[in-house]
């Protein structure tokens, strides 16, 4: 027992996987209902013997030592995985090497599956990451100028014959 309040502890204090990622593929976002904590994930995937497989996973969470413990064990067992094998496991698996959680910090494996499985959901994985912390674009009608004559702003051009 000891052993695995070793491994957490380890995991606590020395997570993998921590920080933003630059060009990731999907990017998850949870909060948890129950603490308030939040916990972001990052996702790149590499295409291996035809297959899209996670190449890698970063984590940042604002909040819970467990919940960074989970996400630093979960990052490393997630590389190599499908979307569709990662998508199946689940909190008690993406938190197995830690051993069992004590019943007060389940949802904080919870939140770790959650982040994941947003990450990979279908709108998100594994194509769309494209620019998505580029700026916003302006809208259509922001990007109209506003045409009231009487400011003076718009010159118009007649068009010659
Ligand atoms: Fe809420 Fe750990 S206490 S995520």
């Amino acid at each position: 027992m000891s052993d695995s309040n070793d491994k957490l502890e380890e995991a606590m204090r020395n997570p993998q996987n921590l920080g933003e990622m630059d060009g990731a593929d999907a990017v998850g976002t949870v909060g948890s209902p129950d603490c308030g904590d939040m916990l972001r994930m990052w996702v790149k995937f590499k295409e291996e013997n035809g297959k899209q497989v996670i190449d890698k996973a970063t984590f940042q969470s604002f909040g819970c030592q467990t919940a960074i413990a989970v996400a630093s064990v979960a990052t490393e067992m997630i590389k190599g995985k499908t979307v569709t094998e990662a998508l199946a496991m689940d909190s008690t698996t993406l938190s197995e090497p830690l051993g069992p959680l004590p019943p007060m910090k389940i949802h904080c494996g919870q939140l770790v599956e959650s982040a994941l499985k947003d990450a990979l959901s279908e709108d998100k994985a594994p194509a769309a990451a494209t620019e998505s912390q580029g700026p916003m674009a302006p809208s259509l009608i922001d990007a109209i100028p506003q045409s009231n004559p009487s400011k003076g702003k718009v010159k118009i051009v007649p068009i010659e014959g």
